[in-house]
């Protein structure tokens, strides 16, 4: 991979292994490191020196590649997502990505060209959003004990209002048309939702499909008759709410929720409310997952690249480094992910780091010791 390219430097648009090492570990996961812009960088390199810093002791390597692709790529190169680099990032395991976006790039570029086509592309059919409150985060709602509040978004990703259907006729006349339709698939939806119910045997059994069936009635037939065969095939207890009413018991009464399954555009929205009540967007952690491994998965913190604070060494890594955890379970490595899950628990119970230098050192301080001290 990037044969002709020096070690540690991506050519424009490509990605570059980054120098041989030599390993004795049992299992190598190819994992392409895409910094972006802004803060994604900063966070990024924290997460990245946590997984190596569990991977060792759990007798795995990671091979790292890296990409240059986003905002400062874009201004620089105008390449968006070149082919090339596509095809190199679907040989990797994974993708670890910080964010992108500069203020100079225009509202939709990126988001549709690299971040949705990525998605859509590499077919990350589920949006992976836990939101777990943990002691030591100022919570939006004081009120809640840590164990009332630790449920999982199950984002349908690719289809939805995000699948691009729609257009705009009759362009600046007054009679100027615009549509965006919502696409939802059988199989689409169903995919989705037996990932969510799977993922709902494996914690408390209780599934809950998020919807507004009562105004959405064509969508939301579809969704309902699919969750209810789903979960019953799979002996999961399933519960209704309409997005309103989940915002509003998402912040008044948690424990009614354990694993959400939703569309695209409500699940983009209620995990940032799920992300609100967990201390903020900083601690929130995703995982863009294509389930049947037919490609790799992307994992991202939640947060943009905050070009506001960028480069102070201000930025929480917190939400790159459960990213990263998600990765890590994703590929087989619970047990370190559990590790560098407990770690940004640890620090957070001692006290809220103020920067990201201090972040970084406690984190590999909590690791040295297997992530709880
Ligand atoms: C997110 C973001 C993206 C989305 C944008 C940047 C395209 O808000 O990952 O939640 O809407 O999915
Ligand atoms: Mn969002």
């Amino acid at each position: 991979m990037g044969g002709d390219v020096a070690a540690g430097e991506a050519a424009p648009g490509e990605v570059a292994a980054e120098g041989k090492h030599v390993s004795h570990a049992s299992r190598t996961h190819v994992i392409t490191h895409l910094p972006g812009d802004g803060v994604g960088p900063e966070v990024t390199e924290v997460a990245r020196a946590c997984v190596d810093a569990v991977a060792p002791r759990h007798d795995f390597h990671v091979d790292w590649r890296s990409c240059s692709l986003g905002g400062k790529h874009y201004l620089a190169t105008g390449e968006v997502l070149p082919d090339a680099a596509l095809e190199e990032l679907r040989r990797s395991d994974a993708v670890l990505l910080g964010a992108v976006g500069t203020p100079d790039v225009p509202p939709g570029v990126l988001e549709r060209g690299l971040l949705l086509r990525l998605r859509f592309e590499l077919d990350l059919y589920v949006n992976l959003r836990p939101s777990k409150l943990r002691a030591g985060v100022g919570s939006a709602v004081g009120k809640h004990e840590l164990s009332d509040l630790d449920f999982v978004i199950v984002r349908e990703n690719t289809e939805g209002l995000y699948a691009g259907a729609g257009g705009t006729v009759h362009r600046r006349t007054e009679f100027e048309t615009a549509t965006e339709e919502s696409l939802n698939t059988w199989a689409g939806v169903r995919r989705c939702v037996r990932y969510a119910s799977q993922l709902a045997q494996a914690r408390s059994g209780r599934l809950t499909l998020v919807h507004k069936t009562n105004v959405l009635t064509h969508a939301g037939d579809l969704w309902a008759r699919i969750a209810r065969d789903v979960a019953a095939e799979d002996g999961v207890e399933l519960s209704y709410a309409h997005v309103d009413a989940a915002c509003l018991w998402m912040v008044d009464d948690p424990r009614r929720f354990d694993v959400i399954v939703t569309d695209n555009l409500f699940g983009d929205i209620i995990s940032d409310l799920g992300a609100a009540l967990t201390g903020g967007l900083g601690y929130a952690a995703s995982g863009n997952l294509n389930p049947d491994r037919t490609g790799p998965s992307i994992f991202e913190p939640v947060h943009g690249s905050a070009p506001d604070i960028a480069g102070q060494g201000l930025a929480n890594p917190a939400g790159a480094v459960l990213s990263a955890s998600l990765m890590l379970a994703h590929l087989g490595e619970d047990a370190a992910a559990a590790e560098l899950d407990a770690a940004v628990s640890s620090v957070l119970a001692a006290g809220e780091p103020g920067t990201t230098g201090e972040w970084e050192k406690e984190l590999l301080g909590q690791l040295a010791n297997g992530g709880t001290s």
